[in-house]
């Protein structure tokens, strides 16, 4: 995209990524783990569709914030979002991160371990929605916090499964609600923005929500993330 003014806005990729390092120059310290955790998973092949350091900070504060126990993720990648979320539990806490990829799953646990989560994160290697059903058969939950991140298509899906495993209180995050503007596009040919439409739509609905989203500019580019909260 070329760079344009709009008033004193600069308004392209280059800046937006500009900001995110000052940002994270500023309220980041240097992290050895969470650079080992992005350097091995890169050289493991995995693709870099984690959320951005300022992201995971967001989800960290986010889950401390919601005072969380226990927490859920619904796509691990390589475990950098979890570390992250893994990181606003207290002494007691427990975070279950479901991942359908052998592969990711292995580096993420390696990553897990690495970051010295072992003990309070258990992954499970299946499809997300085989291990939501046994999550709910096992009477596992209510969980405080809710991370979606694995196939868009499914959102929905795994908006009704979160319901299942949500108390009054519950915040449920989503990520890439925005997808470059593509979520407008009722047309569109993606059927991964089908699925946060959808999503978006079933929550905005939802007599159990309370709903916004929030559109976000960074290194990962323009997207946004939905927050919910389980009513009473
Ligand atoms: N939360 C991670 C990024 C997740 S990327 C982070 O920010 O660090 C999405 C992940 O979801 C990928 O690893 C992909 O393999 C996984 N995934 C996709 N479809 C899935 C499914 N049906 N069940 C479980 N995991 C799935
Ligand atoms: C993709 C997936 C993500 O979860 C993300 O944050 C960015 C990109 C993807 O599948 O392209
Ligand atoms: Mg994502």
């Amino acid at each position: 995209m070329p760079a344009t003014k709009d008033g004193s806005q600069v308004v392209n990729q280059e800046h937006w990524t500009a900001v995110d390092g000052y940002l994270a120059d500023t309220f980041l310290p240097p992290d050895s783990v969470l650079e080992q955790v992005l350097a091995n998973s890169a050289a493991a092949g995995l693709p870099a569709i984690n959320v951005s350091p300022l992201q995971g900070k967001l989800l960290m504060l986010l889950a401390r914030m919601q005072g969380a126990r226990q927490i859920l993720e619904i796509g691990t990648l390589g475990g950098y979002s979890t570390i992250w979320l893994a990181r606003a539990l207290p002494a007691n806490g427990q975070l279950i991160t479901l991942e359908c990829e052998p592969k990711h799953a292995q580096v993420a646990r390696e990553n897990i371990a690495l970051a010295g989560f072992s003990a309070v994160v258990e992954l499970r290697l299946a499809p997300a929605v085989e291990s939501l059903a046994e999550i709910v058969a096992e009477k596992r939950g209510p969980f405080d916090f809710i991370f979606i991140d694995a196939d868009k298509e499914r959102y929905p899906e795994y908006l009704e499964w979160s319901l299942k495993l949500a108390r009054p209180g519950t915040a449920i995050v989503a990520d890439n609600m925005v997808r470059k503007g593509e979520i407008i596009n009722a047309k569109s040919d993606d059927s991964r923005v089908h699925g946060a439409r959808k999503f978006l739509e079933i929550a905005g609905a939802s007599p159990r929500l309370d709903v916004t989203a929030i559109q976000t500019l960074g290194i990962k580019g323009y997207d946004g993330f939905a927050l919910a909260i389980v009513r009473s």
